[in-house]
């Protein structure tokens, strides 16, 4: 994508990381884990092509590209908001989308980065056969979202400052568990939440069917790092859990504070300073930002990162009410909701031949 549709100026076009990993050979070439293997088949069966699942003829409106009504709007009801004309909102509108849809793409490209280093440093053969499937599968979401961005929306906006602080970590600590832990279940597990939204409130097709695809694929990503870790952290001593905790509790406190879209606000030159005090008290945004948590509370307590210190933030955060909703039912409905569009898909093509057929 060229920087030329960015919202800001993007001063590095390329960002080095540094990362002292140790790739690991595994020369056991027997049958592997089952339940590793049955992904891996999964993996490769449900690849899909981007280029043609998706309707890329339809045409988005930039004032109002999700199809949402106003009051979903962040800052609705504000003063900042009451103030603005109807081109005006329609430009928050556009930017907001731009602005969520861009992290979810530099997110992407983190999510493709991070698969790859699995395949290089995770111990077992099972284990890189399945990674190297997510490495496709996370290339063509970089490919979904850069291209709405690039011909539907025509604007985009550089990574967040927080969301590339937490890369930034991630990336370049050495151990694979920690790749896992901070992108397939933190990272992942927020952006999971935010596309479940967006696939259960837009009335856009595009975007939803994009995202419906999207959150098939990564349903096997969260149940990856959910076999792995849930193998693996029992084998940890009690202060290598509470190393794990602590980067978990500080990801989510920053998750949660740095979502507010402020470049979008000092961008647009609209008071961003109100803008941001009015989202946090606004009990809509607390409600969606509790949400984004969803995904990552009950997972968290189902690979065993669950001490009382995480309990006690969780608490505090509001959060604590998510640590038992049903994740196998969560993953399962992402599958069946994605399958049954596809279907719908298919039976609207096969229609449209036969119609054009008979004439
Ligand atoms: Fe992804
Ligand atoms: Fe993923």
């Amino acid at each position: 994508m060229s920087t030329r549709i960015y919202a800001l100026p993007v001063d590095q076009t390329q960002w080095h990381v540094p990362s002292g990993d140790t790739t690991i050979f595994d020369w056991e070439y027997d049958e592997g884990r089952d339940r590793l293997l049955a992904l891996y088949e999964k993996g490769k069966q449900k690849q899909w092509n981007a280029a043609d699942r998706l309707d890329w003829s339809i045409e988005v409106d930039v004032n109002d590209p999700m199809g949402v009504p106003e009051q979903t709007i962040a800052i609705y009801g504000s003063r900042v908001w009451d103030s603005l004309g109807p081109r005006e909102r329609g430009m928050v509108r556009h930017h907001l989308a731009s602005w969520q849809f861009s992290q979810f793409l530099h997110g992407e490209q983190g999510a493709l980065i991070c698969a790859s280093k699995i395949v290089h440093t995770v111990p077992g053969l099972d284990a890189k056969f399945y990674a190297a499937t997510q490495v496709m599968d996370e290339a063509r979401h970089v490919e979904v979202y850069s291209r709405y961005l690039r011909e539907k929306l025509r604007l985009a906006y550089p990574i967040n400052p927080g969301l590339k602080a937490l890369l930034n970590d991630v990336i370049s600590d050495s151990r694979w568990d920690m790749t896992y832990l901070g992108m397939q279940v933190l990272i992942e597990g927020l952006a999971l939440a935010a596309f479940g939204l967006i696939r259960d409130n837009a009335t856009e097709p595009l975007a939803q069917a994009l995202n419906t695809y999207v959150m098939q694929d990564e349903a096997r990503h969260v149940a990856f790092g959910r076999l792995a870790l849930r193998e693996f952290y029992p084998e940890l001593t009690s202060a290598e859990l509470a190393e794990r905790e602590e980067f978990c509790i500080e990801a989510c406190h920053m998750m949660q504070e740095r979502f507010v879209g402020e470049e979008v606000w000092r961008n647009l030159d609209v008071d961003a300073d109100e803008c941001i005090s009015y989202m946090r008290a606004s009990e809509h945004f607390r409600a969606f930002r509790s949400h984004l948590f969803s995904r990552i509370v009950p997972t968290l307590n189902d690979i065993g990162l669950f001490g009382d210190k995480m309990r006690r933030t969780f608490a505090d955060m509001g959060i604590i009410g998510y640590e038992r909703h049903n994740l196998e039912a969560l993953i399962e409905q992402d599958e069946k909701i994605a399958a049954d569009l596809d279907r719908a898909r298919i039976e609207e093509v096969e229609t449209a031949i036969a119609h054009g057929g008979a004439d």
